[in-house]
């Protein structure tokens, strides 16, 4: 485990299904994950999941998939009543240390296009825009796909925008 003495980020356990999925629910637009699709990701090998854990439980989670040489980030929340305290920052630079220990070269993910707290926190990490799925979510809204380079070294390449968000 690491990070402050009153929240840490830890590994996400099967006894953190049901506070996990009661995150993502205080999270509109979220994947909506029930408690069994939760526990279907943690079995799988590929999966990787963090929760940033306080004195009563997890208060923010990450989901991840390590592929080849990519980390893809299937999704990131805070607990309403906790967000704005580094939590999901700090979850980020945690599958990020895991991307550069593993050798990923290619961190991916996909937000939506009015998340603008969200495409601020991915920014503030070096994430760049590369594309727009047109009405990628249920309701219409488009998807930004957002990418980090990382070296050989596991440093963030800098990148600038492919495509011009307005
Ligand atoms: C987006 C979300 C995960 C951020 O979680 P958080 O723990 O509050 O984020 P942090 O405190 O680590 O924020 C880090 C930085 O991101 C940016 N940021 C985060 N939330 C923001 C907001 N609502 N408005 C503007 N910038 C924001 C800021 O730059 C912030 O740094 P600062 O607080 O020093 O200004 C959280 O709002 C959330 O769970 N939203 C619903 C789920 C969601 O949209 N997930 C993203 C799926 S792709």
């Amino acid at each position: 485990m690491s990070g402050s003495s009153e929240v840490v980020i830890d590994r996400m356990h099967e006894a953190d299904v049901s506070a996990v999925v009661a995150i993502d629910a205080t999270s509109p637009g979220s994947s909506a994950w029930d408690e069994g699709q939760l526990r279907d990701e943690l079995e799988r090998a590929w999966a990787h999941l963090w929760v940033a854990r306080g004195a009563s439980g997890p208060v923010a989670f990450i989901a991840t998939w390590h592929v080849a040489d990519e980390l893809h980030v299937l999704n990131v929340a805070t607990h309403a009543g906790h967000r704005r305290r580094g939590h999901a920052r700090a979850l980020l630079q945690r599958a990020l240390s895991f991307a550069a220990e593993r050798g990923v070269r290619l961190v991916l993910l996909e937000v939506r296009r009015g998340n603008d707290g969200a495409i601020g926190l991915y920014r503030g990490l070096g994430f760049v825009a590369m594309g727009v799925r047109e009405r990628y979510y249920n309701d219409g809204e488009d998807a930004v796909e957002m990418l980090l380079r990382l070296d050989e070294t596991g440093r963030p390449v800098p990148g600038v925008d492919e495509v011009t968000l307005g």
